[in-house]
């Protein structure tokens, strides 16, 4: 018999044990150029760094990127004895479900890999969610790595601890935080993406803006048509930096989200609903910027914001073509957006409304019809 161990009373004459541990977490978010030159060594390093026994990985590649860059990355995995044989998913909102997690999961394992060693995910938002449910679910945990191949990839998906996949019409209902091991960001696989998709990724870069980076916003409106037209080659390392940067920091200490009060659920209070309600019409982003239009309204009705800068904010996403309104927005959809996001928020409302360009609080009693007045005015504000 040992000693103690970890047995405790738990009082009432009721003994038993308590367990205590830590989830630390840490990994590299790297900004790489070109990260499908032979010569480029950065995702063959990272791979046998986690894992250095064997070179051979299973990895994922988005169908459409495979179409638009595939003869360059089976290249490159071929090169480095990666895989010759890359897992081909298409991609779409509505696949991003348990079903799609359960054929990965079952290519997982028909390629077979050792414990720990990392599946690689080549994609946008939804092939990284997918791909990150499958890792946080395969033996109970298996590292991966990814490479965001659109603008929410790039500085929103591929950069946090987050995977999650859709049920039935709920928006990410499950998934699980599960960081990579490294997210290789890459902003020249942009030149492919067209100019919808890049202008949703822009959604998520004002969002960033305008709860914490004034100069960034700046940045956007004044040249956020150009840096789409020219898919970000030229001056889009700056704002992928800073809107990196800012969302890691908003992140990096409340990984786990023990935390509810977050600034980056700015845009993604009543989104998630209307997102799933208006699919396939509504990209993530562009419903991300409804629900930013809806809140900017709410706060300036509040007196928290002027007027001033509620015009500008609506100015500059209209500007940068995003819509600000939708017809959905009526007070049912209101009502059960509000209601759901009050319960993932651990019954609190915890919206994050501006307070000016770069600033933003959090209230927890805003009203139905509040909502419902505000979502008027702004189809009325033109
Ligand atoms: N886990 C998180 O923290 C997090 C954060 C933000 C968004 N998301 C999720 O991300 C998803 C949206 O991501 P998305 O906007 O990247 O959508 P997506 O993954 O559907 O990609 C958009 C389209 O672009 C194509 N594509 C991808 N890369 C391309 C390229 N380089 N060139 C040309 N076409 C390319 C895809 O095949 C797809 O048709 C949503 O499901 C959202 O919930 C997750």
């Amino acid at each position: 018999m040992g000693g103690r161990g970890l047995r405790v009373n738990h009082g009432r004459g009721l003994p038993g044990w308590t367990i205590s541990a830590e989830a630390p977490a840490r990994y590299d978010v790297v900004v790489v150029e070109d990260v499908f030159d032979p010569a480029n060594t950065a995702l063959a390093d990272t791979s046998a760094a986690a894992y250095p026994v064997t070179s051979r990985r299973f990895v994922v590649v988005d169908a459409n990127v495979d179409r638009l860059h595939g003869r360059r990355i089976r290249a490159y995995l071929d090169h480095h004895g990666i895989t010759d044989d890359p897992m081909v998913l298409p991609v779409a909102e509505e696949r991003k479900t348990m079903a799609t997690v359960a054929a990965v999961a079952d290519a997982v394992g028909a390629f077979g890999i050792d414990r720990h060693q990392p599946i690689i995910a080549i994609g946008g938002g939804v092939l990284l969610d997918v791909v990150g449910v499958v890792a946080s679910l395969y033996r109970r945990g298996t590292p991966y790595i990814r490479v965001p191949t659109t603008l929410v990839g790039l500085v929103d998906a591929g950069v946090g601890a987050k995977t999650g996949v859709n049920h039935g019409d709920h928006k990410n209902l499950f998934g699980a935080y599960h960081p990579p091991v490294a997210a290789l960001l890459d902003r020249t696989l942009l030149a492919t993406l067209d100019e919808r998709h890049l202008v949703n990724g822009l959604a998520e870069v004002l969002k960033i803006a305008l709860v914490r980076d004034a100069e960034l916003f700046e940045l956007i409106a004044r040249d956020g048509a150009e840096l789409v037209r020219d898919r970000f080659r030229t001056g889009g390392a700056e704002v992928l930096d800073r809107a990196v940067d800012g969302m890691l920091c908003e992140l990096a200490d409340n990984l786990w989200e023990h935390r509810l009060d977050r600034l980056v659920d700015f845009g993604h209070s009543i989104s998630p609903v209307l997102e799933m309600k208006a699919l396939p019409e509504l990209l993530h982003g562009e419903a991300v910027a409804v629900d930013m239009a809806l809140f900017t309204v709410v706060a300036a009705r509040r007196g928290l914001l002027e007027p001033a800068d509620r015009d500008r904010i609506l100015d500059v996403l209209r500007a940068t073509g995003l819509p600000v309104s939708h017809e959905l927005l009526g007070p049912a959809l209101l009502r059960e957006g509000l209601a759901a996001t009050t319960r993932h928020r651990g019954g609190r409302q915890r919206l994050p409304l501006p307070t000016g360009i770069g600033s933003a609080v959090f209230c927890d009693d805003v009203t139905e019809g509040e909502l419902a007045v505000a979502a008027k005015e702004l189809g009325e504000l033109r």
